[in-house]
């Protein structure tokens, strides 16, 4: 990478909304347990957006705090992941950039669903490498409680709401906090194994009000999600040059405790240096990463210096994984 040209992280933000949901709360109008919910997911509570919140407002407020973080405001560009946009036209990334008195700048939004953070990070560093800007918000924020079947409980205890979000710099390939290899993939012919199957531009409407929210094929969904993410891994720590015994901290997606605890046993991973917030958060889909991230840094586990691999996967499917060693940043 040419001098100067490498995205080095520069801040960090995250935003939760303030309505916590156990999963007793849950189970008392759906046919679950939390002995389930916790067992077999990992989750004890998980963050529900009010009815007049939507993405954008999460997005605002996580990605102020990264602003705030990084000590200033001027970025070129906002790269906004989400895949739960305020309206299916337009991107809500603009609305994002005037909500953080931002307006003027390149706003755009990256949809990979749960790999979204990644996929926009990766979005940013080509901006950044490119010479089109040298300073990008990149947020991953999602609201999926509101694409849940309330009466589905293979969906509704898994998802939360929430954003996090990374503010990036032009700098140096050798610095703390610049981004490593970045591998990144997809397969639309699995699309069906978690979808919303109306509302978007091949399915308006539907008779069917199920139509209209997310289902899922978990288990098969599961499978897919501990190979893919073990196998991108090992990809960008061979493009690295470096061997699993050199990371610090694993910062997987959090869909699930299991599919953290089995991709770091794929990989060789101790399970101590397995990030997981996915108890207080739930899957919050492209808000995860930098969410875990955020929550790591404030309880010590993530310090600076420490090698990081980042992995996602989601629906799409897509899924990708990336490595920086941590920088000096905390979260604003
Ligand atoms: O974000 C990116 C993509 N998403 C994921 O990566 C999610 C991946 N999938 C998963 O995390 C898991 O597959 C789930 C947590 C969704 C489901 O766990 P599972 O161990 O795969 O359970 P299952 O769907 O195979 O269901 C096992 C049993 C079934 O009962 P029977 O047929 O064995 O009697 C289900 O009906 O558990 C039952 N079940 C439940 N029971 C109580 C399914 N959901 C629930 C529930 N509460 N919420």
């Amino acid at each position: 990478m040419q001098k100067g040209h490498s995205a080095v992280v520069a801040g960090l933000g995250a935003w939760l909304p303030p309505r916590v949901v156990d999963n007793d709360e849950l189970s008392r109008s759906l046919d679950t347990s939390d002995e389930w919910i916790r067992t077999r997911t990992g989750i004890r509570e998980r963050r529900i957006a009010d009815a007049d919140t939507s993405t954008v407002d999460l997005a605002v407020q996580a990605g102020g705090n990264a602003l705030r973080s990084a000590g200033s405001d001027v970025v070129d560009a906002l790269v906004l992941a989400t895949s739960t946009a305020d309206q299916l036209c337009p991107a809500s990334a603009p609305q994002v950039a005037s909500g953080l008195g931002l307006s003027g700048i390149a706003a755009f939004d990256v949809n990979a669903v749960c790999s979204g953070f990644l996929y926009a990070l990766a979005t940013a560093g080509g901006l950044i490498a490119g010479g089109i800007a040298n300073r990008v918000l990149v947020i991953g924020a999602d609201v999926f409680s509101r694409l849940c079947d309330p009466e589905d409980r293979s969906t509704l205890p898994i998802f939360g709401d929430g954003a996090g979000a990374v503010v990036l710099r032009a700098g140096d390939a050798d610095e703390p906090g610049a981004l490593g290899p970045i591998d990144l993939h997809s397969d639309g012919e699995l699309a069906d194994l978690l979808i919303v199957p109306a509302g978007g531009a091949r399915q308006r409407v539907s008779a069917e009000p199920h139509d209209y929210f997310l289902t899922m094929q978990g288990t098969t969904v599961f499978r897919h999600a501990c190979a893919r993410m073990a196998e991108s891994a090992r990809t960008v720590l061979e493009r690295a040059g470096q061997d699993v015994a050199d990371v610090d901290r694993f910062v997987g997606h959090q869909a699930n405790l299991r599919i953290l605890q089995a991709t770091a046993k794929q990989l060789g991973l101790p399970e101590d240096r397995v990030v997981a917030n996915i108890a207080r958060t739930g899957n919050t889909s492209a808000a995860s990463i930098p969410l875990a991230l955020a929550d790591a840094c404030e309880d010590g586990s993530l310090r600076p210096g420490h090698r990081v691999l980042m992995t996602a996967f989601g629906a799409g499917l897509t899924w990708g994984s990336t490595l920086l060693t941590w920088p000096d940043v905390k979260p604003g």
